[in-house]
């Protein structure tokens, strides 16, 4: 039997009412376009009860009240709900399929002076724009001395900081990463290693939340944007993939997580060419390239 109080929705040391949910769940919303459904009430009660303990809190509401009106708890909640779950080549097949099939285009374009732009949105703590660095490092070790740069964004300020810092630990990075990439692109700090020079020269990290503006200029040959907008409603999603379509060269490729989908409008935009990967149409027709 529950021994759930009647308007409780998670019954810990401190009760978090439905009221209180949904008063963090309207906040997160408006902040980050993120939306909680109520299964997640044992995730935001065990991952916000740390801050309610730092901050000597004795319930949800007061928290809520605190939220209200102290910013940097916003962004320390932000923090603390956001999931940053990632790896090195994480669906590896998208830097097969960007090694193959995107890259020899790419590259023969800046060994002739061209520009090329890759953009990492939602990059968490930079594994992933690393892999993106490394997947083209492998492919022109000369890269970094082209105009090549890979954008790494994410909405949390935390893992903007840890991807700029590069420092990964060594096991994490042998896991991932054969041995002779590992030992030329990262230097050995201790049981850690941290990105060297090429991979800082191509990475630039910035934060951005990608249901805000977009300050860059673009437009962006390849897209990665994978397990985030899993995290939006459908709107939201649909926004973004029309903001994509929108930042993406014609013939431009994005990447998305293996459980997302394009969809509505931006759908006659993006051609799916590949598992979760579309390629931005040649305009004006809406012909795929
Ligand atoms: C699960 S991680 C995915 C990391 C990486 N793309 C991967 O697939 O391994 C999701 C990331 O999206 C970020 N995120 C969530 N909402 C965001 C928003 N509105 N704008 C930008 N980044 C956001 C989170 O901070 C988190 O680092």
């Amino acid at each position: 039997m529950s021994a759930l109080r009647q308007d409780s929705l998670f019954d810990g040391d401190y009760p978090l009412t439905r009221e209180d949910f949904r008063d963090i769940a309207a906040m997160l919303y408006a902040d980050a376009r993120i939306h909680l459904t109520d299964s997640k009430a044992s995730l935001v009660y065990s991952r916000l009860i740390k801050r309610l303990r730092a901050l000597n809190l004795e319930s949800f509401a007061d928290y809520c009240a605190l939220l209200r009106e102290d910013e940097d708890e916003r962004a320390e909640m932000l923090s603390a709900l956001t999931t940053n779950v990632t790896r090195f080549f994480r669906e590896r097949h998208h830097f097969e399929h960007l090694s193959s099939r995107v890259l020899p285009n790419l590259l023969a374009q800046a060994r002739r002076g061209g520009r090329v732009r890759l953009w990492s949105a939602g990059c968490s703590s930079g594994e992933e724009p690393y892999s993106i660095a490394l997947t083209i490092l492998e492919q022109d070790p000369r890269a970094a001395d082209l105009d090549v740069k890979v954008l790494a964004t994410d909405i949390d300020p935390r893992m903007v900081a840890r991807g700029r810092d590069g420092i990964y630990a060594e096991a994490a990075l042998a896991e991932d990463i054969a041995a002779p990439a590992l030992q030329r692109f990262f230097l050995r700090e201790g049981a850690q290693r941290r990105a060297g020079d090429e991979l800082r020269k191509m990475v630039a990290f910035r934060r951005l939340n990608l249901n805000g503006d977009w300050p860059m200029r673009g437009p962006f040959d390849v897209i990665f944007c994978r397990n985030v907008a899993i995290y939006f409603d459908d709107a939201t999603q649909g926004a973004l993939w029309e903001k994509f379509a929108d930042k993406l060269s014609p013939g431009g490729w994005l990447y998305i997580g293996h459980s997302e989908r394009v969809d509505g409008p931006a759908s006659a935009r993006l051609s799916s060419a590949g598992v979760t990967a579309y390629r931005r149409n040649a305009e004006p027709s809406g012909d795929a390239p």
